[in-house]
């Protein structure tokens, strides 16, 4: 199912045989809703999002790409959640041993004349995005090198849970990891032993977690699984209350109803030689906890 929204973009809704839904915006490839089989919404979408191209939209799941914030040349988390993607028409099929009730579309990105002005570095970006009968969501990045010679990429797909208050939150799995804060110059530390939780402001990236985290919100009574693969590292970003006040498109109190945590490779950057394929995948569902 394709609509429009306001400004004329087109979005894509796809829908699992029980209710579950997902709708993907061709601007910036980005997923901006995620509900369960109920209705009820997963992702976080501020209420000040605008959704004007070329800007992204303060929620869901933009994508960073090539370049992860301002650790590089380019703007920052790179250029793709800032532009208009095409829906390949004829993708190939699923692989039989994953197509287990799934509905998906395939999104293209190709570099054009101008982004290779700025990253002179000939790709092909195709994101598959797939909903599975039990409401799971997948995303399945595959970048090509187009050129003749070799580039090097970061990605992170940025994704704002929507969370019932950010106090009660606890995230499993990052547990002794090293990472690297960005609130103090990308300083290396470790985490202790204990599960994360939130009273201040966070900006780290985690390095070489295991291929599942948890995010477990105590008053919704839910919990979210990331499952990922070909992306070492997690992303954790809650602004708090005075970044907050600084972003234009967040509200100043809506900082206790979202946490970004992503699936990335960050550290470090993915080489492709001409010709050559990557694929990271990152599959996100939800269940009840008591
Ligand atoms: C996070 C970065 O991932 O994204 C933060 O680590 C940044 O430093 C945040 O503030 C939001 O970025 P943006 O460009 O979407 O406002």
């Amino acid at each position: 199912e394709i609509a429009k929204d306001k400004n004329g973009v087109d979005q894509v809704l796809l829908r699992s045989l029980r209710g579950a839904s997902v709708r993907v915006s061709l601007h910036g490839g980005q997923v901006l809703s995620w509900k369960t089989d109920h209705g009820e919404e997963l992702l976080f979408i501020s209420s000040k999002a605008t959704f004007k191209p070329p800007t992204a939209v303060r929620g869901g799941i933009p994508i960073c790409f090539p370049q992860f914030g301002n650790r590089g040349s380019l703007e920052q988390h790179g250029f793709a959640r800032n532009k208009m993607w095409v829906i390949d028409d004829n993708p190939p099929p699923l692989h039989p041993n994953d197509s287990n009730g799934k509905t998906y579309i395939d999104l293209l990105l190709k570099s054009s004349d101008d982004d290779l002005k700025i990253w002179p570095h000939g790709f092909e970006f195709r994101l598959r995005v797939a909903l599975a009968f039990d409401g799971s969501l997948t995303l399945t990045s595959r970048i090509r090198n187009v050129n003749c010679k070799p580039f090097s990429f970061s990605i992170a797909y940025h994704t704002y849970f929507s969370v019932s208050d950010i106090s009660e939150v606890r995230v499993e799995g990052l547990e002794t990891l090293d990472y690297l804060d960005n609130l103090c110059n990308r300083e290396r530390f470790t985490e202790q032993g204990d599960a994360l939780t939130f009273e201040s402001e966070v900006d780290r990236v985690y390095l070489s977690s295991s291929d599942v985290i948890a995010v477990f919100d105590h008053e919704k009574k839910r919990t979210f699984l990331i499952k990922k693969e070909g992306l070492p590292d997690v992303v954790v970003w809650n602004p708090w209350e005075k970044k907050s006040k600084a972003i234009a498109d967040l509200g100043d109190e809506e900082y206790k109803h979202m946490l970004c945590v992503d699936g990335a490779a960050i550290e470090k950057p993915i080489t492709l030689k001409p010709g050559e394929e990557w694929t990271g995948r990152l599959e996100l569902s939800v269940t009840p906890t008591s």
